[in-house]
């Protein structure tokens, strides 16, 4: 199993500090939860049916009519490299780690690469994979470029565009037009929504592939109660217009706070902020000896931020704070 964010079981053993102490960073799971509705009993009580609202809803939410829901984009992220016959991948890094993982474990030959290629680069690449906006990095890629992309993989190749971190920016998304063959697009509802423990992930892509991916994985994927709150969060396009500047907010006094203690981002999206530098691990030490867990990347040396939720910006302006101090003094 790979290592993720969220993981505080490890932080309360190294730090000796009990799970309640402390402010958890390490994913880019929003602060502001959906408010989840009250479950239907029955729901608990019959099997999950799939002629509901969900998939309508989320057809007007993502702006295309071919969809399919599954479990978190992670069970789309797994089963898809079983759809194809031994397939040449890049995955362009540093990325979310389980694409790479997913099709490497199922015998296909797997290379990642941080910098972008050239279009003429990707004639004997089977399958393109681009998280937009990446995580951990924040780069963001213009729905042009990915498209010259995709027409330069080779014959019969997929683009996979895993846009779990699209929702507050969706102008720069390409859902539209992931019907088309070759391009497949992921969505969560674990990030934005704030959903991460409902386990709802979306794709669009064209008909057939949904048919097969479908079979693949079976009946019941979403569970009636995760179906009830997609259905209501998709639904609600004034808590997302609300949720979007929330958000936008937050990054903008996130960064700021950052660029006051001496730390240049990166890269951002509207829920994590990135920091590369050799400095990193000891500004993840420091943060967790204040109590604030973060997520330290090895290679290359990078620290992710998320948001914290509005209560404990004091605690994560103090630790900031400290940091700029103690760097200047050494500094100066
Ligand atoms: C880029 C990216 N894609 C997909 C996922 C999987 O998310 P979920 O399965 O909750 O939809 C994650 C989770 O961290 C992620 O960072």
């Amino acid at each position: 199993m790979l290592e993720h964010g969220g993981n505080l079981q490890h932080a309360c053993i190294a730090y000796q500090r009990p799970l309640e102490a402390w402010l958890d960073l390490s994913t880019g799971i929003s602060p502001y939860t959906y408010p989840v509705p009250a479950i239907a009993a029955e729901l608990w009580h019959r099997l999950p049916i799939e002629n509901d609202a969900l998939l309508d809803t989320a057809r007007r939410y993502y702006q295309q009519e071919h969809l399919l829901a599954v479990a978190g984009s992670q069970a789309a992220i797994q089963a898809l490299p079983h759809a194809r016959p031994h397939s040449r991948v890049l995955v362009l890094g540093p990325a979310y780690a389980e694409h790479a993982h997913a099709w490497r474990k199922h015998g296909h030959a797997v290379i990642e690469r941080d910098n972008l290629p050239e279009a003429a680069e990707l004639g004997d690449i089977d399958v393109l994979v681009v998280c937009n906006p990446n995580n951990p990095t924040g780069r963001l890629c213009s729905p042009a470029q990915l498209r010259t992309w995709q027409q330069a993989l080779a014959p019969g190749g997929w683009l996979i565009v895993d846009e779990a971190f699209m929702d507050a920016t969706p102008e720069h998304s390409i859902s539209t037009q992931a019907a088309k063959p070759g391009l497949i697009v992921l969505r969560s509802l674990g990030k934005f929504f704030g959903l991460a423990g409902a386990r709802v992930g979306m794709v669009l892509a064209a008909p057939e592939l949904l048919g097969q991916l479908r079979e693949w994985l079976g009946p019941w994927t979403l569970s009636g109660p995760a179906r009830q709150i997609a259905t209501a969060a998709m639904a609600d396009s004034d808590w997302q217009r609300a949720q979007r500047g929330r958000l936008q907010q937050d990054m903008h006094k996130m960064n700021a706070m950052l660029q006051a203690a001496g730390i240049a981002p990166t890269g951002s999206t509207a829920l994590f902020s990135y920091w590369q530098d050799p400095r990193a691990a000891a500004l993840h030490a420091h943060l967790a000896q204040d109590g604030i867990w973060t997520r330290l990347f090895a290679q290359p040396s990078a620290i992710r931020l998320g948001l914290p939720p509005p209560e404990d910006w004091d605690r994560l302006q103090q630790a900031l704070l400290a940091w700029g101090q103690q760097k200047a003094g050494v500094s100066g």
